[in-house]
This record gives structure tokens, C-alpha cells and sequence, in this order.
């Protein structure tokens, strides 16, 4: 079971704080949220700014690349210091040449899916493919409403990804806090990302990121397959 956050709700004047913050809190990666106003209505940062941290941490990046026409950027991420990029299906017009890249330029390769994407997008690429994210909300924004509607989709994409011949992770990224990390897990979702809930726990980010673990390890359920 692993937990990601979401570098969004952090205070960006002190980002290398933060990310040692959430290193110190025992987070497996950060994830950061790379925004470009086309593909979602918001726009966050580049690789430059993933370069600045880099060296502030040991914990592995992850960028999720909510943009369009990623291929121009792979490799400038990874050179940045993410070893595992997040791209989104509906933004990748070639995606098995897109995710042959990133492994090529040697970094994990992941594929998102909005909550209208069927699973079935990823059936041909899964010997590509280190993880596959579900959305839970529509991307764009941190503090959104869990989509629970989404969780048949999450069970689905576990017995998609378990016809691969070797483990492939299953994330989930919105609306993931104490109250529906154990509907994720218990469909199937061992990779959890969380923002906001993570940094408005009353106890702090330790407490935070130790509550989900236990919640989400004690729910995770693998489907039954066919
Ligand atoms: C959506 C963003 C958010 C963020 C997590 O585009 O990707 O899902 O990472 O935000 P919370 O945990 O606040 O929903």
C-alpha cells in the first residue's frame, strides 16, 4: 500500500521544506501535478520547478502530466528528477509510442483515466505499463468530492491489469481522505494519492499519512477476477 501526496495544497514558497516535510511523514512518493490550462482548466508548474526540490529529498517523484501534447516534455521531467510519469490516455494521440518513450528515456510509465475513460484503453499496453491511475474526480483541481461512482471502474481496471504477467500498480487520485480511502482500496487501488486531507489533518501530516495506511491496507480487497 502506498501513499502519494499531492504537492498542490502545499505552501509553494517553501517548497523543498515541504517536500522534506512530507518525506519526514513517511510518504513512499510526491506526486506533482503538472497543469497546462488546455488539457484542465488550471495551470501549475514545469520541470524547472520539480529540478528545485530534487536534491531537498530521496523520495521518488512522480509527475502526473494533466497537459496536452506531453511527448515534447517526457524527457525534461525525468531529467528533473521524476522517476515515474503519469500521462493522461485522452491527451496521448500515439500512447504506446508515448509510454515506449518514457521506459526508453528510463522512467516508470503510467497511464491516467478521466472518469468518462473506459479501462479497456490500457488492454494493449499493459506490457508498457508500471501503474494505471483512476481518477476519482475530474482533474483540474484539489479538494473535490470522491467520485464513488468510480469504484466499479477501480475493480475493473484490478482484473484488466492482473491479466499482465507481471504486478502493475492501480492508483487513485481525488476526494481520497479517511472517509472513502477504504471503498478505494477495498476495489482494488493499493497506490493512493491524497492532497487536501492530508493537509488539513488536525494531527498533522505523520498522523495523516499513518491513518490512510492503516485504513487502506485494512480495506484493500483484490477483486475476484472474470
Ligand atoms: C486533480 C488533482 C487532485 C490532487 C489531489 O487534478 O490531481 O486530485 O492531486 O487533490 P485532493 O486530494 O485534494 O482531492
Amino acid at each position: 500500500m502506498k501513499i502519494v501526496p499531492s504537492v498542490l495544497p502545499a505552501d509553494f514558497a517553501r517548497l523543498g521544506d515541504e517536500c522534506q516535510a512530507l518525506e519526514k511523514a513517511g510518504v513512499d512518493r510526491i506526486q506533482f501535478d503538472v497543469m497546462d490550462g488546455r488539457f484542465v482548466p488550471n495551470l501549475t508548474f514545469g520541470p524547472e520547478v520539480v529540478a528545485s526540490v530534487r536534491d531537498a529529498v530521496s523520495v521518488p517523484f512522480e509527475a502526473h502530466l494533466m497537459i496536452e501534447q506531453p511527448d515534447h516534455l517526457l524527457s525534461r521531467f525525468i531529467e528533473a528528477g521524476c522517476q515515474l510519469i503519469i500521462v493522461h490516455e485522452e491527451a496521448c494521440v500515439h500512447l504506446h509510442k508515448t509510454l515506449a518513450t518514457i521506459r526508453e528515456l528510463g522512467a516508470g510509465a503510467a497511464v491516467a483515466l478521466n472518469p468518462h475513460t473506459p479501462v479497456d484503453t490500457v488492454a494493449h499496453v499493459l506490457d508498457l505499463l508500471d501503474m494505471v491511475l483512476v481518477m476519482t474526480v475530474n482533474p483540474g483541481f484539489g479538494g473535490q468530492s470522491y467520485l464513488s461512482s468510480m469504484e466499479p471502474k477501480i475493480a475493473a481496471a484490478r482484473t484488466v491489469l492482473d491479466g499482465a504477467d507481471r504486478w502493475i500498480d492501480l492508483e487513485v487520485d481525488g476526494g481520497i481522505s479517511a472517509n472513502t480511502v477504504e471503498g478505494a482500496a477495498a476495489a482494488g487501488a493499493n497506490v493512493l494519492i491524497s492532497g487536501s486531507a492530508l493537509y488539513r489533518h488536525p494531527e498533522g501530516l505523520a498522523a495523516a499519512v499513518k491513518e490512510l495506511r492503516q485504513l487502506a491496507t485494512g480495506a484493500y480487497r483484490r477483486p475476484v477476477t472474470g
